[in-house]
């Protein structure tokens, strides 16, 4: 069996399997590099800063592969999503947008060991062209090409879906904890308007809360990992998805009076892959709480929080 096929088969049928998980995602990178020309290692190769964020390098995507957890989840939630597309769309081709593919398309390649390209067409996109040229050398070397519908360099804040073809699903995964410095909000703002009805956009929803955290419970977590400390959560600053989909708004949040040694304001990233493949706080590098500062002393004040879009995207605030 190839490490391919093995890596998809832990991934999705061993998910509690994480020295197994853990050791097929590294030995498929160096699988990848061998095939693609881009490997893991030094950071030697350049950003691209877009007008509405920094879309990352390919040496930089290419780490995204092991990032355990949220290569894990979204594999998951993705062969759910393909699952229920099928149903939607019985005997018809499904075809995938992938905005950001790197130079791996990893959360689309396992899926090459599961269905025919009979099954699945890939339209894969980035706006780097080393990142496709290397997806490309990929494709052609283990002979995946029949998959590829087509390859797209473009920008996916302003790429405009094909007319002739019915997309089944759009993937995007090109953001930060807390939605900052890259261009998923654009991204999802261009494209889940212009998506079929039935269509699945991946992730399905991505919200995030301003929550007062006991750094001390926090820290228990280490002791006791399971356990969710208990937080106080003040409300929602934006939550976009397939259903929801508007711009970010300005939001004002009261800290309580009451708030004993919850002291650190901290925003927290939830993602909803598919159905009930989550990300929620920790799991990977996407949801760590961004810090925003200590409250005590500022009991019962109001906050002004913005999402700014443009090339530093990101929440931005100020006392009221
Ligand atoms: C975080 S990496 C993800 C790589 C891979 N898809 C994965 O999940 O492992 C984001 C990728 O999206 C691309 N990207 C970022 N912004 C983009 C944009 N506006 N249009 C097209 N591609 C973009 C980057 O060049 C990079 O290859």
């Amino acid at each position: 069996m190839s490490i391919l096929e093995q890596s998809t088969n832990t991934l999705l049928f061993k998910p509690t399997a994480f020295k197994d998980i853990y050791d097929d995602l590294h030995e498929l990178s160096d699988f990848y590099a061998a095939h693609s020309g881009i490997a893991i290692g030094d950071i030697t190769d350049n950003d691209i800063m877009l007008p509405s964020g920094k879309a990352i390098s390919p040496i930089k995507a290419a780490f995204c592969l092991v990032e355990i957890q949220r290569t894990a989840v979204f594999i998951r939630g993705i062969n759910k999503a393909i699952a229920q597309l099928q149903a939607s769309f019985p005997g018809e081709r499904i075809h995938i947008l992938y905005a950001g593919c790197g130079p791996y398309a990893t959360l689309l390649t396992p899926f090459t060991t599961r269905y025919t390209s009979n099954e699945l067409a890939f339209h894969l996109l980035d706006i780097n062209q080393i990142s496709l040229t290397a997806a490309q050398k990929l494709y052609k070397g283990l002979e995946l090409e029949d998959y590829v519908a087509e390859w797209i360099c473009a920008d996916a804040t302003t790429y405009q879906l094909p007319e002739d073809q019915t997309i089944h699903m759009v993937i995007s995964e090109t953001m930060l904890n807390a939605l900052r410095k890259e261009p998923q909000v654009d991204i999802m703002l261009n494209l889940i308007p212009q998506m079929h009805e039935k269509a699945l956009f991946i992730p399905q929803n991505i919200t995030v809360t301003a929550q007062l955290l006991d750094n001390r419970k926090e820290m228990d977590r280490g002791i006791e990992p399971y356990l969710t400390p208990e937080r106080i959560n003040l409300g929602t600053l934006y939550a976009i998805g397939r259903e929801i989909y508007e711009p970010p708004q300005r939001i004002v949040i009261e800290i309580p009076q009451e708030i004993q040694n919850h002291k650190n304001l901290s925003l927290l990233t939830d993602i909803t892959v598919f159905d009930n493949e989550r990300l929620s706080t920790y799991d990977s590098s996407l949801n760590m709480p961004v810090r925003i500062q200590e409250v005590s002393g500022h009991e019962g004040r109001k906050l002004i929080f913005n999402y700014e879009r443009g090339e530093k995207p990101g929440f931005k605030f100020e006392w009221a």
